[in-house]
């Protein structure tokens, strides 16, 4: 009896698929098909895969050609699965002709001629989301090059504020808001109110309320909101975020986030000035993330220490935000004329978290204990700082494809209500 195995994602299963599947069972008696796991998919850079596991295993399955569905997980699995089988053919699509020559050492390789015209990322792409951008900044670059990696999603156009927005939203299907956070409010109701899915750079608005009020909007209009902070999408601090609470240090007693990057103030005038992001602005939502994340949204109390720029009554060149809660304290430190070590460090009654600068883009954590010998590492791979996993996330939100993640939204709202609490100066000391 001959065995055949073959893999891949088989997302959105076509044509081409079921003629590979069959000629590669034709090969022999009996096919395994190897179908790619989520996690693997996204490290070796395959990030939009429509379809969850289940789903693509139960489309292989039904076409009734596989006489064994296995999970692809690892690098490396294909060697042990060829002798755990005792495969006697590898068969693939042509499109990867030569890459699996080193496994010739273990069974026969075949390459199959692939089929002209249907591709899983053609039919991705067959539903073009058109993406505006809204505000100017070097990250609205970032996000350009990053939408390019993401299939169905074209960056359209820039809004150039010399035309009326209504008339710039007429061209789009849904926009990326990346102006001055004040005008984030204005920007997402015309946006909303004219049925256009809008993604937000934190924070949403400088108010909690008014965060609220408008994700009422969008439901009402039947459009998402959905806010972007991009290590909220990093799979590292997600899966850091869920190690902690399953309790790997035990019982967390505190949270200490810092964030800066430092940039020469010195030249500028209070005019200049209210149109750039302060630290707590710019960093504040990514130093709090955690914070909420871990030990919830309703503090006992809140207190922020602040350095401001000269000229600018509300511009912090430094902001420290200090929290008590019932069985923790938390403190986030952010910068933008102040430099300091941005890492994470989350400490437990068992051991601690660190996650080390620049914590907020980071592929790794460690969990250490006082016996060293249990100290555990742990790496994740990060495309684009996270960009590109949240513009996955808000495509897939858009067109309704599968579960898509978001940021929990009492922690959005969270963001918003420190955003009111430090312009409001409550709790607020300068420095
Ligand atoms: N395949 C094929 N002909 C096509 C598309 C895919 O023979 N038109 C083969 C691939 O070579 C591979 C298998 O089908 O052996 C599974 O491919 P997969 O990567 O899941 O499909 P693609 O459509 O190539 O996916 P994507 O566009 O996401 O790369």
């Amino acid at each position: 009896m001959k065995t055949v195995i073959t893999y891949g994602t088989f997302d959105l299963l076509h044509y081409g698929h079921v003629r590979l599947l069959e000629r590669a069972k034709a090969l022999g008696d009996r096919l395994i098909v190897g179908v790619t796991s989520e996690d693997f998919d996204k490290q070796r850079g395959k990030i939009n895969v429509q379809q969850s596991l289940a789903e693509r295993i139960r489309a292989v399955e039904e076409l009734g050609l596989a006489d064994e569905i296995i999970v692809e997980e690892y690098e490396g699995q294909k060697i042990d699965d060829i002798r755990r089988y005792h495969a006697d053919i590898f068969a693939i699509g042509s499109d990867w002709k030569g890459k699996f020559d080193y496994l010739k050492e273990y069974c026969e390789v075949v390459y199959l001629d692939r089929t002209e015209g249907v591709s899983s990322t053609g039919i991705r792409s067959e539903k073009t989301v058109r993406l505006g951008l809204v505000g100017a900044s070097n990250n609205v670059e970032k996000v350009k090059r990053e939408a390019a990696f993401v299939n169905g999603l074209l960056v359209a156009e820039t809004w150039d504020e010399k035309e009326p927005l209504q008339a710039f939203l007429s061209r789009v299907d849904a926009v990326y808001v990346y102006s001055h956070p004040k005008r984030h409010e204005a920007e997402i109701r015309t946006a909303l109110t004219e049925k256009k899915h809008v993604l937000v750079e934190t924070p949403v608005t400088l108010s909690e309320e008014t965060t609220e009020e408008l994700f009422a909007l969008a439901e009402k209009e039947g459009v998402v909101l959905m806010e972007a902070l991009k290590t909220a999408f990093s799979t590292a601090y997600r899966r850091l975020i869920l190690l902690l609470k399953g309790g790997k240090i035990g019982e967390i007693v505190s949270v200490d986030a810092v964030a800066t990057s430092t940039e020469d103030y010195s030249k500028e005038s209070k005019e200049t000035l209210s149109e750039k992001w302060g630290s707590f602005e710019d960093w504040g939502p990514t130093g709090l993330l955690p914070v909420f994340d871990l030990l919830g949204t309703h503090p006992d109390s809140v207190r922020l220490f602040s350095k401001m720029h000269p000229a600018g009554e509300r511009f912090d060149l430094f902001t420290k935000a200090e929290f008590s809660y019932p069985n923790a304290v938390a403190s986030v430190k952010v910068g933008k004329g102040v430099k300091s070590e941005g890492e994470l460090i989350v400490s437990g009654t068992k051991g601690y978290a660190f996650v080390p600068a620049p914590w907020w883009k980071t592929e790794f954590f460690e969990i250490r204990y006082e016996d060293q010998n249990r100290n555990e590492r742990f790496f994740y791979r990060m495309d684009g700082e996270g960009i590109r996993y949240e513009l996955v996330e808000f495509l897939k939100a858009v067109t309704k494809a599968g579960v898509h993640l978001e940021i929990d939204r009492e922690v959005t709202g969270a963001i918003s209500g420190m955003m009111e609490a430090f312009t409001n100066g409550e709790g607020l000391t300068v420095i």
